[in-house]
């Protein structure tokens, strides 16, 4: 049985070898310090809530949110937003990624929160329906620039 609890100390290897396989390009060192920081209690704009996801005390998947001060295409700020939405490749289609955002739901809601906010890149078809799927529905799209000074 699949059960989502908060991120715990004990889990921030595992979670940072998971946001590693989400984001490649990103700093593998990077992604453990964060980890480590925010499972030892301090206060990170980039992380405000984390769970994960296991079966048999093994992990197969996390979420990860922040609050974000506004999000485009969202009616409420702050709002919460999905930063990292991940599940094993072999444990996908079994339902842990809805039961990621149910906690996530759940932990805003109780923050009295109005809104989930969630993005994905344009090539991610698989990550926008099941987004779809778990309800959330297409609010904007925009372009991102960079100007290198
Ligand atoms: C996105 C992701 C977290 C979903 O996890 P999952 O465990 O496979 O999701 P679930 O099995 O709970 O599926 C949730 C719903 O989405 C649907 N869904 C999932 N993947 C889908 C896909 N590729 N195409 C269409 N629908 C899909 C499911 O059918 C389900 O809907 P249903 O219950 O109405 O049938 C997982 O595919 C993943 O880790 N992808 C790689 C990382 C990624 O892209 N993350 C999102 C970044 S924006």
């Amino acid at each position: 049985m699949v059960t989502v609890r908060p991120i715990e100390a004990r889990d921030a290897e595992v979670w940072s070898v998971f946001r590693g396989r989400l984001w490649p390009d990103a700093d593998t060192g990077e992604l453990l310090a964060e980890a480590l920081a925010f499972t030892r209690g301090a206060d990170l704009p980039i992380v405000t809530a984390a769970f994960i996801a296991e079966e048999a005390a093994v992990a197969l998947g996390f979420i990860e949110l922040s609050v974000r001060a506004f999000s485009d295409g969202c009616e409420s700020r702050p709002v919460p937003h999905v930063e990292g939405w991940y599940v094993e490749r072999d444990a996908r289609g079994r339902g842990i990624g809805r039961a990621l955002i149910d906690a996530a739901e759940s932990w805003a809601r109780q923050r009295g929160f109005k809104e989930l906010a969630s993005d994905s890149e344009l090539h991610n078809v698989d990550a926008q329906a099941a987004h779809l799927r778990c309800g959330f529905f297409e609010a904007h799209r925009l372009v991102k620039f960079r100007k290198p000074l």
